[in-house]
């Protein structure tokens, strides 16, 4: 191995214990320094990491220790701090959405290939062993030529555990652009790039109540749809049927089923690196289960950083990330026009991930 990714974090909310657990199992990254408006949290953060500089937003771009930031603030902040970072020559990796609109997403990837460093971005759920094992199933050929596949999300909504729900109901949130990038990172990690879409979304209340920590009980807005469904036609021809809604209580149906000619496949929540693959061939009684047989193992939030560490272009990178959210807003610009719309980006499906135990 060479010499460790020198990293910095950006944002140190809820989300970065999950990061820092898996950044410490991680042998070619270095955490150098984190950063956050609120420098009590940043402290906070890495009471436990002694040694890891806790410094503001600029003094962190400023550092040329630091060779890759790790954006892990809120969407509306993600391509402002992504294109600070670019312009200080540090390879970002961001949390999902790339950015809270396609036209920002576009102005990173442009910037970074302008100033030739790299853009990575979560989901890198799907590099784990659930989409990964499913994904090595099609390719193996198990059901045939793929034609179709559902995804279901259906939670009452954020709001009722997170001490600070408001990003998910602003432009940039919603149960689509918040859950989507998981399901449509591997829709198209299974079923390949997607070319139109047709949607329908709803919102079924102007307000929402926090549930849980200091602020509970006060009610903020909401701006966006709350329940979005839609089809997106895959350049394959195989069509995916996605239904995503913080506006419904529970589900049965399987976060992801894809269907081929001679079988089908359950896949596991894509919002979780590892979970069964169940197997249907035509004519079998019933699923069987398939053996782990691709992805990271025992994966947690922040492997998709291996790739630059190890000096490649991300497989959770900015080019899936920005036709992620392409689909995502062409499906509700559909929803309120009320047509099909062609969606503009394209990208190939992500190198396969072979099965790899996470810092073995
Ligand atoms: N919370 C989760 O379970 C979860 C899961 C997966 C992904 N995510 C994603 O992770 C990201 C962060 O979510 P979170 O739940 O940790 O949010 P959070 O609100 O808990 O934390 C965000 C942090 O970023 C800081 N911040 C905001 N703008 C900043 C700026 N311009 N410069 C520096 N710091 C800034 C805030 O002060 C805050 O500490 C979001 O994109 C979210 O979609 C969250």
């Amino acid at each position: 191995m060479g010499q460790p990714l020198n990293l910095g974090i950006v944002g140190c909310g809820a989300i970065s214990a999950q990061y820092l657990r898996t950044i410490d199992r991680l042998p070619q990254v270095r955490l150098v320094a984190v950063a956050d408006l609120d420098l009590d949290r940043a402290r906070a953060a890495v009471a436990a990491h002694p040694g890891v500089d806790v410094l503001t937003v600029p003094q962190l771009m400023a550092d040329a220790r630091i060779d890759a930031v790790l954006n892990l603030t809120i969407p509306a902040a993600h391509a402002e701090v992504a294109l600070l970072a670019i312009a200080a020559g540090k390879d970002v990796y961001c949390e999902k959405p790339l950015a809270a609109t396609g036209e920002d997403a576009r102005r990173v990837l442009e910037a970074a290939q302008a100033a030739g460093v790299r853009v990575g971005c979560a989901p890198d759920t799907v590099l784990g062993t659930g989409t990964q094992t499913a994904r090595q199933a099609i390719d193996d050929g198990l059901i045939g030529r793929p034609v179709a596949a559902t995804a279901t999300m259906v939670t009452p909504g954020h709001e009722r555990w997170h001490p600070n729900p408001d990003f998910y109901y602003v432009p940039g949130g919603g149960p689509l652009l918040d859950m989507g990038p998981y399901y449509v990172s591997s829709l198209v990690t299974l079923l390949g790039p997607v070319t139109t879409v047709i949607g329908a979304a709803s919102r079924t209340r102007a307000k929402r109540t926090i549930g849980s920590g200091p602020r509970q009980g006060e009610e903020i807005p909401v701006t966006v749809d709350t329940h979005v469904t839609g089809v997106l036609v895959h350049e394959s021809g195989a069509l995916s049927t996605l239904v995503m809604s913080f506006d419904a209580v529970a589900t049965k149906a399987p976060n992801i089923e894809v269907h081929g000619e001679r079988g089908s496949l359950v896949v596991p929540d894509p919002n979780h690196f590892d979970g069964e693959v169940l197997l249907t061939r035509l004519g079998d009684e019933g699923p069987r289960p398939l053996p782990v047989s691709a992805g990271y193992a025992g994966a947690g939030r922040g492997v998709g950083l291996i790739d630059l560490a190890e000096g490649r272009e991300p497989r959770a990178g900015g080019t899936l990330a920005l036709h992620v959210l392409d689909v995502m807003e062409s499906l509700l610009a559909s929803a309120h026009e009320g047509r099909a719309v062609d969606v503009e980006s394209t990208c190939d499906r992500p190198r396969p991930v072979a099965l790899d135990a996470l810092g073995a």
